[in-house]
């Protein structure tokens, strides 16, 4: 019979690498894997309670919310809040930090997560995920703050994500590598299935939302015909998969190989910043991708090497196989200096939004498609 790994055994040992370790941070992963479990129940149960269907309101990105979103924003939240191990959260359904409550103590990390993600795919029984990340405090006080949410990703202690599919499993890295546990529902225990995840050195797919093909930069079009052994060098084409769940087409590229890619486009002002978020998504899948062997780049370089100037900052994104992110590179230094002349000032912190809205006499441009 195999060594069975419970996420608890696992964790617990992987504090043996770091000497010094006091075991909060291992216990605070422990509560994210507990948090999991919870969603993952709710996830389940879905089609039967009532907790279906858009809520009233909207979250800072104008976008409908859930119900469930509600529920797993806040039981990640209430898992968390009293166990002196964090000092504050940010999660990507709030305008801004939340703070751990006055009657609770605080602790060294921060936690940044989006709840649910994939949201739209809930209705229709499609896989959905979790993501977090999580800093060490960088500022003196008790509460945390603002700088140490704003952190850049490569200084992550441990990010990872939950994959609600047809079965749940939690994927994380602590910088030791990444390791993959699936929930056994019959005992309501994580255990290690995936050991030491790699990203395979074959490329079996891209993912991208071609509906969107007409607002692409010419290097990012030319880029996806090359994946699809239409242009340059004419290869074998890639599968093409495009769930719509960030963790969903992720997960899958991982563990089979590809990139996944949400560029910066053209289809309004604020287009060429792409859709993601930077802090809540983006950071730590980049983290994943680089412990598993591989690499997330916003078009213009590391993901990882971003200094985030704003909590609900979006950001372009490739993240695969480290030469088929790097190759889209290629593309977009070669073509598309549109691009990377409204996007590298954003990159470094100013706002040139307005820039671009503006033509000589000062009128509002049309939103136009990219003709090559
Ligand atoms: P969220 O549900 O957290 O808002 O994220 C949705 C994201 C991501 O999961 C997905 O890959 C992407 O939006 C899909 O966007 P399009 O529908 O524009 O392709
Ligand atoms: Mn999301
Ligand atoms: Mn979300």
């Amino acid at each position: 019979m195999n060594k069975i790994v419970t996420i608890e055994r696992h964790i617990f040992e992987q504090q043996k690498h770091y000497p010094g370790a006091t075991g909060t941070f291992t216990s605070l992963l422990y509560d994210l894997a507990l948090a999991a479990k919870l969603i993952s129940r709710e996830t389940n149960r879905a089609g039967l309670a009532n907790i279906l269907g858009a809520t009233e309101g909207q979250n800072v990105y104008g976008e409908r919310q859930q119900k469930l979103d509600m529920f797993a924003d806040e039981i990640i939240f209430k898992m968390n809040d009293h166990t002196g191990r964090l000092c504050a959260m940010a999660s990507e359904e709030h305008d801004d930090i939340l703070t751990i409550p006055p009657h609770y103590d605080t602790g060294k990390y921060v936690l940044l997560y989006d709840p649910l993600d994939g949201s739209s795919n809930i209705d229709v029984n499609v896989s959905i995920g979790t993501i977090w990340a999580i800093f060490r405090k960088v500022t003196s006080g008790a509460q945390g703050t603002m700088e140490d949410m704003l952190q850049p990703g490569h200084q992550l202690a441990a990010a990872g994500y939950i994959i609600y599919g047809s079965s749940t499993m939690m994927v994380y890295s602590t910088g030791q590598g990444v390791h993959g546990f699936t929930l056994d529902t019959s005992v309501g225990e994580f255990l290690l299935s995936h050991p030491d995840i790699r990203i395979p050195n074959q490329h079996k797919y891209y993912s991208v939302n071609h509906s969107y093909e007409k607002y692409w930069y010419p290097g990012v079009r030319r880029y996806v015909k090359w994946l699809q052994g239409l242009y340059g060098e004419g290869g074998k084409p890639l599968g093409n998969r495009y769930i719509g769940s960030l963790v969903a087409d992720f997960h899958r590229n991982l563990l089979q190989g590809g990139v996944y890619l949400y560029p910066g486009d053209t289809r309004d002002e604020k287009g060429y910043q792409g859709k993601l978020r930077l802090t809540f998504e983006a950071q730590a899948l980049a983290f994943i991708a680089r412990q598993a062997g591989g690499y997330a780049s916003d078009g213009a370089g590391d993901i990882l090497d971003i200094k985030p100037h704003n909590l609900h900052q979006r950001v372009p994104l490739f993240i695969g196989n480290r030469d088929l992110v790097l190759k889209a590179e290629e593309f977009i230094r070669d073509n598309d200096k549109e691009w990377l002349d409204l996007y590298l000032p954003f990159r470094n912190g100013e706002d040139p939004t307005p820039k671009m809205n503006q033509t000589k006499n000062g009128k509002k441009k049309k939103k136009r498609a990219v003709v090559n």
